[in-house]
């Protein structure tokens, strides 16, 4: 077997060095980001940035960015020598109907689906900084038809914990956007419900404490605003395509509560920012609140310190950001410096400000 990777980011990646494990010698990996693909060369791994190259595959495993509609993998898909009898599975993360524009796009290239090429869609569901592996997490597999599904499954099944076959790949599709969905309205309720908690001077925590004691509720604890690349992406996928007040509302929400701690911190102030990956326990600045707000309270001529335990202060600096580190500043709170930050926010007590006061103290202010 001659299974290839296309996309080789954070997807694509951990999946091609797993499949490389399971099936030594028989994985290659492809990126049109020439400058990974040598980064990755000179590591060792067997990927390359010419489609040409890739012959005689037998599995494609499609997990490039998607793009707004999808555009990435049909431009991966219109360089691939595809051989028949091959299976192509997608697992990018896709808008609602864009199976349907793939298939069509394959029918037009001669291909018919179940005899001499097998689609199918397996979107990927991996919770990076959670799963141990790319393939933990049970997943969902849609086609168009039984052929495609079987092919799938003699594939797929050995290799995850559960695979759920779906007989509308429809389904397949909007299960990965409805995931991700429902945990945008769920982190934003618990943004509109922290937001009146510290109007009404209660503690967000206790609350919630108190309502997960129940075993079929779960409200969420906060961070910066609703960020990564997967969950606004995702939003913006199923907005598209469903018109709905509950996700208009929630956009709102979550604009307005990354409104709010800008406009609480104000202007002309020193502050600390602490937590800056774009979410706890993965080390990445890329699509990050954190981030945005950085730049939001240096818009709003405020100095901005940022601190982070993922990260040592140089590769902060070298990022574009002041760093500073935990000791120093425990030291400089200590000695009352006065370039000490007067602010301190913390990722999930966001409107929760601390104002370190020019005696010694913290004091805690809504
Ligand atoms: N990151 C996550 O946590 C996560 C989780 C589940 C699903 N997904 C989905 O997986 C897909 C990939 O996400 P990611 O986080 O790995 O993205 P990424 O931006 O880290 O990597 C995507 C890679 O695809 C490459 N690429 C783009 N067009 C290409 C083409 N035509 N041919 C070959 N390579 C191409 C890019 O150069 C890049 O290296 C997306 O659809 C995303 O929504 C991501």
């Amino acid at each position: 077997m001659k299974i290839c990777v296309v996309g080789l980011g954070n997807i694509g990646f951990n999946l091609f060095t797993y499949l490389c494990q399971r099936f030594p010698g028989e994985v290659i990996g492809v990126d049109v980001n020439e400058r990974r693909v040598n980064e990755l060369l000179n590591q060792g791994y067997k990927v390359t940035a010419d489609y040409l190259e890739l012959t005689e595959i037998d599995v494609w495993l499609m997990a490039p960015s998607t793009g707004s509609q999808g555009q990435n993998l049909f431009s991966a898909l219109e360089q691939m020598i595809i051989n028949p009898g091959s299976l192509i599975s997608i697992e990018s993360t896709l808008p609602p109907g864009t199976m349907m524009r793939i298939r069509d796009f394959l029918a037009e290239k001669g291909f018919a689906l179940g005899e001499d090429l097998f689609l199918i869609h397996v979107p990927h569901r991996v919770m990076f900084g959670v799963d141990k592996t790319v393939c933990d997490t049970p997943r969902v597999m849609g086609a168009f038809t039984r052929a495609c599904q079987e092919k799938g499954r003699q594939f797929y099944a050995p290799l995850v914990p559960l695979l759920v076959e779906v007989s509308d790949v429809r389904v397949a599709e909007l299960s990965k956007v409805v995931e991700n969905v429902k945990r945008y309205l769920d982190v934003a309720f618990a943004q509109e419900i922290y937001g009146y908690c510290v109007d009404q001077g209660m503690d967000y925590n206790s609350l919630k404490t108190a309502v997960n004691s129940k075993n079929n509720v779960e409200l969420l604890g906060t961070d910066w605003g609703i960020g990564g690349e997967c969950l606004p992406k995702d939003m913006s996928f199923l907005r598209t395509v469903c018109s709905s007040a509950l996700l208009d509302g929630a956009e709102q929400a979550d604009q307005d509560y990354r409104d709010r701690i800008v406009r609480q911190v104000g202007s002309g102030k020193d502050v600390l920012v602490r937590g800056l990956s774009y979410k706890t326990g993965v080390k990445d600045l890329k699509h990050s609140r954190g981030v945005d707000l950085v730049r939001a309270l240096e818009a709003a001529e405020n100095s901005v310190w940022v601190q982070d335990p993922l990260f040592t202060p140089v590769e902060l600096s070298e990022a574009g950001f002041n760093a500073i580190d935990e000791l120093e500043v425990d030291q400089r709170e200590q000695e009352q410096d006065q370039i000490a930050p007067k602010i301190i926010l913390d990722r999930h007590n966001a409107l929760d400000i601390k104002i370190v006061t020019a005696i010694e103290s913290f004091e805690e202010i809504s």
